[in-house]
Parts: C-alpha cells; structure tokens; sequence
C-alpha cells in the first residue's frame, strides 16, 4: 500500500521520539537535557551499563555511539518490536491520531474478507460457550469438574462444548444468514468429499477459542471427552486467519502479563496454560498442535527476553526441547535467550499444579537450566568418555554446535560455559577439603598470557620455502615427463600455493602423454612457466642441473613430494586441532599450538641443514601435537 506524500513527514512531525523511545528506556537524567530535547540512555539494542544512545528529539532521530543504531521512531518500533515498516506506521499513526489512508482495493477486500471469518469464528465461539450450559452439556461440565477447572477459568478462557451432531454450529450459522462458504473457510465446518452438505468439525468435544494476539478469535482447539477418541485434540485447519505456526494460545493475555514482569512461560498444551494461568503464571503460552516453530520463537522473545520452555523430563520432552535449541541456535542475540524447566516424574504443568501444587511448579521455573546446560546435558548424559577419540567426538559435536550461532559474542559465552562444564567433567584433581570444590569454580587461567591469534599462528611459517619446493617438483615433471605416472596421486593431492603453480600442475596432468609437454604447457601459461624457470632455486636444483638423469630426477621428486606432503601433513594436522578446540579452549591451547607450529619450523630448519628426513620429524610432531592434545593442555593441571 502507498501513502501519500507527505503523510510520514506529518506523522513524523506529530509524535515526539522521545516518547516513543521512553518506553523501552530508562533515561540517564543527568545526562540528557531535556529542555533541549536531548536525552540520553543505556541502548536498548544492545547490553550495556553506560548511556550511549541518544535521541535528538527535535530531529527526532536516535544514535548509538556503542553499537551504531540509528534512525528515526519508526526505525525504533520496527527494530524494538519486530513490526513490519506499515505496522510501525499504523502503530504510530494511531498514537498521533492520523487516520491511516485508505488502502488498496484488492488488500482492502481480503482484510474484510479476514474480518468477515473472525466474525463468523466470534459467532461460534458464543454458540459453544452457550452449549456448555444447556442441558446437552452436562456431560462436559461434568469433565471439567472432574478435571478440576473451575468456573472462573472456563469463564476466562471462554471455554464451550461442541454438541455431538453433525450440523449443530452449522444450523445455528446458516439460522444466521452466514453464507456456507465462510463457514467453511472458517475451518469450522468441512464439505464431504461425497459432496452435500457440510458438517461441522468439531463434534462432542471440549472448545477452546483461540485469539491472536490483539484478541481475534482466529481458530478452535477441540478436546475429546471419550478416552478413546480417535484423536484427543482437534485444532482448526490453516485458514486465512489461522496460521498454526505464527500463532500462539493465550498470546495477548500473556503479553501483558508478562508486560507486568511475570516469566513467560512455554507449555504444550491448552490445559496447561490454563492451569498455568490459574496458578499464578499468567504469562503462559503454547503452540498448536505443531512442533515449535523459529516465527512462534520470534513472537516469544517480542514478549520476553528469556521465555522459559516447561518441559516433561521424560525422553519424548526432551527431544522436544532439543529440537528447540536447534532451531533457536542460529536465532540467538543479545537480551535474546531460552529456559528450559525440566519437570520430573513425567507431569506436565497441569498436572503439577492441580497436584503437587503451584509451589512446586515455582521450583521448577527457579531451577530452569539455561539453554547452554541442556546442550551440554544432550551431548554427554549417559556417555563415558573414558578416550581420546571419545572426548575429540564431544569436541566435535558440541563445536558443531557452537559455530550455528550466529551471534560472535554469545557464541563466545558459550564456548566459555561449555569450556567450564568440559573442565568439571574432564578434570582429574579432586578439591582439597575446606577448598571450594571445582563444580562450581571458574576454569583456569591459561599458563601463559599470550592470546596468539590463528592468523598469527599460521604466519609462523611464511610457506616460501613450501613453495620453492613446489616449484622444483613442477619444473621436474616438465623436464622429465615419463615420470608423471608414477608421481600422479600425489601430483594430484597436493595442495598447491606457489603463483600459478596449481595451473601448471594441471596443464602437467593434462598433457602428460604429449610428447611436446613443455610447448603445450608453455601455449597455456608460459609467462608462470618463464617465471617457474627463472627461479634460481629451480636453476640449481640437481634434477634441473641433471636434466638428463632420470634417476636422480626420481629419487629428487620422491624426497621433495614427502617433504612437502609432510609440511602440509602438520599444517592441517595443527590447523585441524586449533578448529576444534575454537570456542572450547582457553588462549593456552592456541599459544601452544604457536608453540608445535613453531617447533615444527626449527625442526623443518634442521633436518634441512643435516639432511635429515623429514618424515621423521613428521611422526615426531605429531606425536608430539597429540601429546598435547592427550595431555588436555586447556586444562591446566593444578598444584
Ligand atoms: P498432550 O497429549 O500432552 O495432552 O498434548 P495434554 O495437553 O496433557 O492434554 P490433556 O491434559 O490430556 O487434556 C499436548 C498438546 O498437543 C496437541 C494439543 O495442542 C495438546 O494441548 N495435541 C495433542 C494435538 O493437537 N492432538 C492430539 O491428538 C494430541
Ligand atoms: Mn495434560
């Protein structure tokens, strides 16, 4: 829909930024001035204890001199409350009392067709609330007597019976003049596939209306009240207005509970937000019959910073919960996390809180492990790690883990906490009595100050001697090209680095049986081929010098390949370990990782100034790099 020109100037011009920001702030009076529209306040964009963000009231703009946000009280709305740019302008257009423009044709008549479907929907949920007190629902008053929800709740969550007839609600609608077809597209009433007349859905059955959040009665859950029902619970199909997954039960109420400062609380079911609600945790909600969904998590965290998922501590719940954290992972930010409530004895909130009662529910909540703790509970409960490649393989997962959240700080908490947990479960010293016990200490500090960067690391060797080599062993293969075959897997495998020398390796493997290699390779990329040979090192090396020698060409390009597959061998081997422990380990593991990667280095130097074997050296830094990683090196060994 467009506006018209002028429209957001006014609108803009109409409500006061500061106003608008105030909500969501708490402004640093001695900081602003607000005679001269100046005000100051910790950002609400990101976690701080200064007051960085500053809005100009009289441009009506915000700025954040800590994370750079900026923009205007539509930029505000929009990024505070997740609103789309017409909802933000509706919002405000409401609060500065400019009666939005009229909207398209096409847009205007599906809004009214949506109205006119809610309509219907309010309709039924009156007629069924009716039939709870008819003499047909004696049946269903005596259910929910027996399920111990009192008057006031049914009352609250305007709770109905649908009578067990096929054309009950559609007789009453019809009675109504509504035209069948809404009634069908209001998921209440279905078409038989034999064709005639539609019959409702929803058949000697508990109701529970379900609202969107600014309270629109959008679709019906329906419980059975036979034990052997075919299905417990039927909700309403997706419809115009119902979108199971962007919908949640008790939504508005909720927010404004928790608007009010109650935790927002994720059950999974009707009865549980109910009873939730009557115990006290107003701020309840749950999906609709569907798994979670990343936009129902979204419309969680507009409600609350931290929603907490109430749990059954049975496996089934569990995975439940895994598969939230999946999908809340990459979704994380700031002030944006999860709870997890893990109920024992396989109750579910209702059944806690008309038992046990809502003190132990409370408990529950208090003990909620954040999210990090589940994660780390999935990766290891019931599993020993009693092995090197049993403890790699946690690394392994859990840096997985890490690395889908996308948020760099959060994900370095985490690798922080997990770090913590994987030093209590790994570490061997027991506390000294009288000593705080290492459960709850803070891990180590790394032994050595020296945070080396990866990038740093990998510096330590500038491969310019790694890439000579690869210049000898090309410039060979050119002049002695009956040696190709030999050599091709490993030709094949390396890993090139050299200018133009992953070129020419494949212009090599190409033209091998050419009996003109040089001059084809030379058609193809003769200025890397000049360059190749105008290196010195290339010059004197013995099978160049010796071009006519096929034995010391073979015996030169068997040493250089080890060699260089050697140097690469130790590269990926480091490279490989420092990945993994990313997130997970301390400075200490990188600084000595610098260390095996240096050691590597004098060790490449001397076996070049002895003529030693590299092979060796190899075998000898690797052992020695899985000594390390044995070793547990991020764990500093205490005492
Ligand atoms: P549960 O099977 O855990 O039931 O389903 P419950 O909430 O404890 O319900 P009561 O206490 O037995 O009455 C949890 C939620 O899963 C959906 C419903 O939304 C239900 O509230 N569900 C369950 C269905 O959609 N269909 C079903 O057949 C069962
Ligand atoms: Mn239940």
């Amino acid at each position: 829909m467009s506006l018209p020109n002028g429209f957001l100037d006014e609108l803009r011009a109409r409500v006061s930024l500061s106003h608008v920001v105030g909500r969501k702030v708490v402004w640093d009076m001695r900081k602003s001035n607000q005679a001269k529209g100046d005000f100051w306040a910790p950002c609400p964009f990101h976690q701080e204890k200064s007051a960085s963000f500053h809005v100009d009231d009289r441009k009506g703009f915000y700025y954040c001199f800590g994370c750079h946000a900026k923009g205007d009280a539509l930029t505000f709305l929009r990024e505070s409350e997740n609103l789309s740019f017409m909802e933000a302008v509706e919002l405000l257009a409401r609060e500065a009392g400019m009666p939005m423009p009229a909207r398209d044709p096409a847009a205007a008549q599906k809004a009214d067709r949506r109205s006119q479907l809610a309509e219907v929907m309010e309709q039924a949920v009156k007629f069924y609330r009716m039939q709870l007190s008819t003499s047909g629902g004696a049946g269903a008053r005596a259910y929910l007597a027996k399920r111990m929800l009192p008057e006031a709740s049914q009352a609250r969550f305007e709770i109905g019976y649908a009578p067990d007839g096929r054309h009950a609600l559609w007789q009453h609608l019809r009675g109504k003049g509504i035209a069948p077809d809404l009634i069908v597209d209001a998921g209440l009433a279905a078409r038989p596939e034999g064709g005639g007349e539609p019959y409702d859905r929803f058949r000697g059955r508990i109701i529970f209306p379900i609202r969107d959040a600014r309270g629109r009665a959008i679709s019906l859950g329906g419980r059975a009240m036979d034990p052997n029902a075919r299905a417990k619970y039927l909700n309403g199909p997706e419809t115009d207005l119902f979108d199971k997954g962007r919908s949640l039960y008790n939504h508005g109420p909720a927010r404004d509970a928790a608007a009010r400062g109650k935790p927002l609380i994720v059950a999974e079911g009707y009865m549980d937000v109910i009873a939730l609600v009557e115990g006290g945790f107003e701020a309840a909600v749950a999906p609709l019959g569907t798994a979670v969904t990343e936009e129902q998590l979204r419309m969680m965290w507009r409600i609350h910073p931290e929603p907490v998922i109430a749990l059954d501590g049975d496996a089934a719940g569990l995975r439940a919960a895994m598969r939230v954290i999946d999908l809340a992972l990459p979704l994380l930010e700031a002030g944006q996390g999860l709870r997890f409530a893990v109920l024992e004895g396989g109750k579910d909130p209702d059944e806690i809180i008309r038992g046990p009662g809502p003190a132990v529910l409370q408990k529950a909540l208090n003990a909620a492990l954040p999210m990090v703790a589940l994660l780390w509970r999935r990766e290891t409960e019931g599993k020993v790690f009693d092995s090197p490649e049993r403890k790699a393989a946690l690394d392994k997962t859990l840096r997985a883990a890490l690395m889908r959240i996308k948020d760099a700080s959060i994900r370095a908490h985490y690798g922080e906490e997990v770090k913590r947990l994987r030093w209590e479960l790994f570490g061997t010293r027991r506390p000294a009595p009288g000593t705080p016990g290492r459960r709850f200490g803070a891990p180590p500090p790394p032994m050595m100050p020296l945070p080396t960067t990866r990038g740093s690391l990998f510096a330590l060797d500038d491969g310019a001697g790694e890439r000579l080599r690869e210049a000898v062993i090309l410039a060979t293969l050119i002049l002695h090209p009956g040696l190709i075959a030999r050599f091709e897997g490993g030709i094949e495998r390396l890993d090139l680095h050299g200018p133009g020398h992953a070129r020419l390796r494949d212009l090599i493997l190409r033209h091998a049986d050419a009996p003109d290699l040089r001059e084809k390779i030379a058609a193809d990329a003769g200025a890397d081929l000049d360059a190749l040979f105008a290196l010195s090192h290339v010059q004197i090396a013995p099978p160049v010098r010796n071009a006519g020698d096929r034995e010391i060409a073979e015996t030169c390009l068997a040493e250089e390949l080890a060699k260089l597959e050697a140097a690469r061998g130790v590269q990926r081997e480091v490279r490989e370990a420092a990945e993994d422990l990313e997130g997970l380990a301390d400075e200490g593991v990188t600084w000595r990782l610098g260390q095996a990667a240096q050691a590597r280095n004098r060790a490449g130097r001397i076996a070049k100034d002895d003529g030693n074997d590299l092979g060796e050296d190899r075998a000898a830094l690797s052992a020695h790099l899985q000594s390390l990683i044995d070793a547990e090196i991020w764990v500093k060994k205490r005492g």
